[in-house]
């Protein structure tokens, strides 16, 4: 496995519309892989593949906290098949805009259809953080972020921020579940 070099805001391939793939197979697998091992060291609870630079529709997530068995998800082409009426609010951050927060309403519960990593279709229910954090993740696959769901206001001051932070290289620590 290896640590790949993730993308940080503002960046244009941040705002690409990734490709669905045909099926998952060898080269798909490693690259589940090498993006868990990178969101473990980072550390986040979630990636897509567009943060390390591949417009391919592949995302990892694992929300076990420190201490508890890893649960693992690596999903291809993940495609929201329902969504609640009830919303969730959630401070959220992201590994592609460090050292920033804030509070995104998603819809609560989902349900979603996607390959595994041995390329068999699958579906799967989520609620809580994991809906969040699927949704997340699905939103980077079409270029989106989370702060493009919050006031331009703030989302402009981020992104000043970001430029700002790029130049002199500093970064905090942050709470990995907030890090999606
Ligand atoms: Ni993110």
């Amino acid at each position: 496995m290896a640590v790949l070099p993730i993308i940080t805001a503002p960046d244009p391939r941040l705002k690409q519309v990734a490709k669905p793939l045909a099926r998952v197979d060898e080269a798909v697998a490693k690259l589940m892989d090498d993006m868990l091992e990178t969101m473990y060291l980072a550390p986040g609870i979630g990636l897509a593949a567009p943060q390390v630079g591949v417009l391919k529709r592949v995302i990892v997530l694992d929300l076990a906290k420190e201490g508890e068995t890893a649960q693992p998800l690596q999903l291809a082409n993940p495609e929201l098949t329902w969504v609640s009426d009830e919303d969730l609010a959630y401070e959220e951050g992201c590994l592609s805009l460090p050292d920033h927060y804030a509070e995104v309403v998603r819809p609560g519960a989902i349900k979603l259809s996607y390959l595994d990593r041995e390329n068999e279709l699958r579906s799967l229910e989520a609620e809580g953080l994991l809906a969040t954090c699927i949704q997340h993740e699905i939103d980077h696959l079409d270029g989106i972020l989370f702060v493009d769901h919050i006031s331009a206001l703030k989302r402009n001051m981020i992104l000043r921020k970001l430029l700002k932070a790029k130049k002199s290289g500093k970064q905090q620590d942050a709470d990995p579940a907030h890090v999606l």
